[in-house]
């Protein structure tokens, strides 16, 4: 249980309370919301599925998406996403572990839907860093890293595939403390690499662990635990147990201390070894993940900083999806909650707009399956339908309005002019484009007047268009044909009042606007951005969409 020592909020007994403030900062503090953040195939899928495992939320490893064979069919975009072995959508996974709430945003691991994740990184308390022990730091992860390091969201790390031969837990220490510049504290240490691998110290237990396999991973696996200096009980032979004593206080001798606050601002990261594959690991890192990782926290506004218990319930619009559900063809709008409470049939007003709008149903989803919730906590995600009010960075609130900060919008680096094949299905294609600009699955760009006759599109990869595609086809009945604009590069103009007549630009570069009206540089390639940088070295150009 959460104690009052550690979070100064009352312990989970108080929950039970009559005093609806009591109850309501219980609530809160038990909350652990958190993304993954990993390079494709690091094992984020496999360490999610273990972690619902260990959870109990699902009794078999293998029975939730995960393996690619297994993967149950929801709709005809996740066939695409079979058929190329990507993860393309974005679920939030709600469950209890240890009398803590966990709500896992995952995060698309797709390069060319890295702006879906970084948009869900908005959401987050803390982010789980999975890294490959063989491979280590990779490109993927960098960039990842850098948006939550932007964030000052604090990162855990993971450190799997611990069972692969030529994983070195001190290689990937260093490149982590190197590559990413944060200092790196193991929690726990491997007892032996590679098919070796069956065991840990826990550094803070002083006492070791080793674990008996199961067949495919598919079951919690059996662990036996002695105090490092029981010689009698210890499940290691000594000539083993004298290595990892030389190599732990090796560790305690050059290693940085684990300093709390220094993990919050995010310079440090708490390191957990193990194999999602064997499940050896992952059960150490859940009971280290809730303790270390912090409470919904206090959010910026227009208004300033507002804590997660003040009682006016606001929340966050950090998704959009259409069509999640074939069979009920509406709109999602994913809302974290912020503070206060949100209950059902409540009534909100949207701040960017000033509209109300009431909220008759809210659900939580787990996989394809959705759960209708009656009330939700700071921390929460809730799916509600969303009438086509709700935009990508919208707050909701309860009472007095107030906008979050965030960035919702990244710059696009592939363009097409999009057309619609088939002319009596026009009236489809605009609906279908109109929302999946919506959504942000691609942005609508214009050269002055907005037209969705032809729309010219941008995004961050090359992938998304596909989708548009897929989707435009699946979901709406809708053909198209797409031709690939000559620019590989767009960048914002933070410049105010940026008057393009007054610059030259390099040949084949030119000016398009964004839905909001924002000027944006469309360039052919990296080379001419930066000699048009060079020549005017007053234009500050931006890969952000100017905070809403
Ligand atoms: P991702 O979501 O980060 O992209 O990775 P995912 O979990 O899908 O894992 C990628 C591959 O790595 C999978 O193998 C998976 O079984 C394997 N893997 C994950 N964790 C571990 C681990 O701890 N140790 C080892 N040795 N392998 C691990 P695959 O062959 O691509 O898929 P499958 O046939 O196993 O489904």
């Amino acid at each position: 249980n959460v104690s009052p020592e550690q979070d100064g909020l009352p312990s989970i007994e108080t929950a039970t309370s009559s005093d609806p403030v009591k109850q309501r900062r219980a609530e809160i503090a038990r909350r652990r919301s958190f993304g993954i953040i990993a390079h494709p195939d690091a094992g984020k899928t496999t360490l999610t599925e273990k972690i619902l495992l260990y959870s109990g939320r699902i009794e078999e490893a293998g029975a939730v998406r995960g393996r690619k064979t297994q993967r149950a069919a929801r709709s005809d975009w996740m066939k695409m996403e079979q058929e190329r072995g990507i993860s393309v959508t974005a679920t939030c996974l709600c469950f209890d572990y240890d009398g803590y709430r966990l709500n896992l945003l995952d995060t698309p691991g797709h390069q060319d839907f890295s702006e879906d994740t970084y948009r869900t990184l908005n959401a987050v308390d803390t982010a789980v860093m999975v890294v490959d022990a063989v491979n280590g730091i990779e490109s993927q992860t960098i960039k990842l890293f850098k948006i939550c390091a932007e964030r000052k969201i604090p990162i855990i790390t993971f450190v799997n595939k611990m069972d692969r031969p030529g994983g070195d837990p001190l290689r990937v220490l260093t490149d982590i403390e190197n590559v990413l510049g944060i200092d790196a504290i193991p929690v726990n240490w491997p007892i032996g690499t590679g098919r070796d691998f069956n065991g840990l110290v826990d550094r803070l237990a002083n006492e070791v662990i080793k674990f008996s396999p199961v067949l495919r991973g598919a079951h919690e696996v059996p662990v036996e635990r002695a105090a490092m200096d029981d010689a009698a009980n210890c499940p290691f032979p000594p000539e083993i147990m004298d290595h990892v004593r030389d190599e732990v206080s090796l560790l305690e001798g050059a290693g940085v201390p684990f300093q709390n606050e220094l993990f919050l601002k995010g310079n440090q990261t708490p390191v957990f070894f193990g194999s999602a594959l064997t499940n050896f690991g992952v059960e150490q890192f859940l009971q280290g993940f809730v303790r270390l990782a912090p409470p919904p926290s206090p959010r910026m506004s227009d208004q300033g900083l507002i804590d997660p218990t003040n009682p006016n319930f606001t929340g966050l619009v950090f998704k959009i999806q259409a069509n999640l559900d074939p069979r009920h063809h509406d709109r999602v709008a994913f809302v974290r909650v912020c503070s206060g409470r949100f209950e059902r049939d409540m009534e909100v007003t949207i701040s960017r707009t000033g509209e109300r709008l009431r909220i008759p149903r809210s659900h939580q989803l787990f996989a394809a399956e959705r759960e209708t919730v009656d009330e939700a906590y700071p921390g929460d995600v809730i799916g509600i339908v969303n009438p086509g009010k709700l935009r990508l960075g919208d707050t909701i609130c309860g009472g007095k309005p107030l906008q979050y900060r965030g960035r919702w919008e990244y710059a696009p680096e592939r363009f097409v002019r999009l057309r619609c094949a088939d002319t009596s299905k026009r009236k489809q294609f605009t609906r279908g484009v109109t929302q999946l600009i919506e959504e942000g699955a691609v942005q609508l760009l214009s050269d002055g007047g907005t037209t969705l006759h032809e729309p010219t599109l941008g995004a961050v990869g090359e992938l998304q268009f596909d989708v548009v595609q897929f989707r435009l086809a699946s979901e709406y009945n809708a053909q198209t044909t797409v031709d690939r604009l000559p620019f590989q590069m767009g960048r914002w103009i933070e410049t105010p009042n940026f008057d393009v007549d007054k610059y030259t630009l390099p040949s084949g570069s030119r000016v398009m606007y964004d839905q909001t009206g924002a000027p944006l540089l469309l360039f052919a390639d990296d080379w001419s951005m930066d000699y048009f940088l060079r020549r005017h070295p007053d234009v500050k150009l931006s890969e952000h969409r100017p905070e809403v």
